[in-house]
């Protein structure tokens, strides 16, 4: 077999096998084959704005220096200021701070307006904000909390904030979870009001939420050339698997990437050159399945359904 192809298909392989593909052992060998695309350019982001939610700790906060190495000015949206100070010191770059909770839609108005009014045009988006809630937990607007977080929010502040990404060839990046592979579209109950509540259920259902919704914000977004992407970052050592996810974390400490490796292919998405197609599933620098065997894709009348729950919560036009 030619060495491509070869290589093709352990990527392939590491990919279905999941342990292998998901932890430290898929990235050190990816990283290794000849389908490896290049890094982005030193100095590829110099004069370029860049946003990335959550970037006061884990693969938000290696995000935010890696961007920064490459030239980039970052944009800090946190909901806690002190804990952005702190990171924004290690930077080898500018930086700026926005005050956002990304589960208070009232919060991201604010937020997008801040941005709105003293802004600079904007490059890119990395919605990295994440969290999964110990119990049933509501927004201040009386959405899921996982929901709001990882979909309504960043909907709405991508969509508020059109005007500064318009026309430039922006690239807006989700950050997924593939444990959205065991979860379908919860478009019956997008607030998670039926059946007990377990935290990894409504996460990675709001996590296919975003996966599924990515060819209706492609098309929502491309008259202002904007790419949208869905990435997902694998197995990572971060303070929020040690948190929220500690059995796991114990377990699967010895093989889970490092913040740096687990941040990699959102960097590459916003770095390279030229830019890569948008409305793709990525891990580790390539296009992924969003579902394996046909389980718990949507079909194109509930991705509809779930956009109109999802327009109508946000408060945007559908
Ligand atoms: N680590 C992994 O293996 C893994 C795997 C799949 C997907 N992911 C995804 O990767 C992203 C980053 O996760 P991580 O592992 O780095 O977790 P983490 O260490 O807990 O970091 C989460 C970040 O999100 C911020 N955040 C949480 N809720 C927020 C809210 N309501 N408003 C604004 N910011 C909020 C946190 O802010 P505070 O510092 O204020 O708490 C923190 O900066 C998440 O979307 C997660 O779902 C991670």
């Amino acid at each position: 077999m030619a060495p491509r192809l070869l290589a093709k298909a352990l990527d392939t392989a590491l990919d279905r096998t999941v342990v292998p593909g998901f932890s430290k052992i898929g990235y050190a060998v990816r990283r290794h084959l000849p389908t490896w695309p290049a890094d982005p350019a030193p100095g590829v982001l110099d004069g370029k704005h860049v946003v990335v939610t959550g970037a006061t700790s884990g693969l938000g906060e290696a995000t935010a220096y890696q961007l920064s190495r490459l030239g980039a000015h970052v944009h800090l949206v946190v909901r806690n200021a002190e804990k952005a100070a702190r990171i924004a010191a290690t930077l080898p770059g500018p930086s700026t701070t926005w005050v956002c909770d990304l589960g208070d839609l009232d919060s991201v108005r604010e937020c997008a307006a801040a941005l709105l009014a003293d802004g600079p045009p904007l490059d890119a988006i990395v919605h990295n904000a994440g969290a999964m809630p110990a119990t049933r937990t509501e927004s201040p607007q009386g959405h899921e909390l996982s929901m709001s977080i990882h979909v309504l929010g960043p909907v709405l502040l991508t969509d508020l904030l059109l005007p500064k990404l318009a026309g430039r060839e922006a690239r807006v990046v989700l950050v997924t979870s593939g444990g959205m592979y065991a979860q379908a579209l919860p478009v019956e109950d997008p607030d998670y009001e039926r059946g007990e509540y377990a935290p990894p259920t409504a996460y990675a259902r709001s996590k296919r939420t975003q996966v599924e919704l990515l060819p209706v914000l492609g098309e929502r977004w491309a008259p202002a050339d904007i790419a949208v992407y869905v990435m997902h970052p694998g197995w990572a050592a971060t303070p929020g698997v040690t948190e929220s996810l500690p059995t796991f974390d114990k377990l699967m400490g010895p093989i889970l990437r490092d913040a740096d490796q687990g941040a990699d292919t959102t960097t590459w998405l916003v770095g390279a050159q030229p830019r890569p197609r948008g409305g793709g599933l990525w891990m580790d620098r390539a296009e992924r399945p969003t579902a394996y065997f046909g389980r718990n894709g949507a079909t194109s009348d509930e991705r509809q359904r779930m956009w109109q729950w999802v327009a109508d919560a946000a408060g945007v036009t559908p």
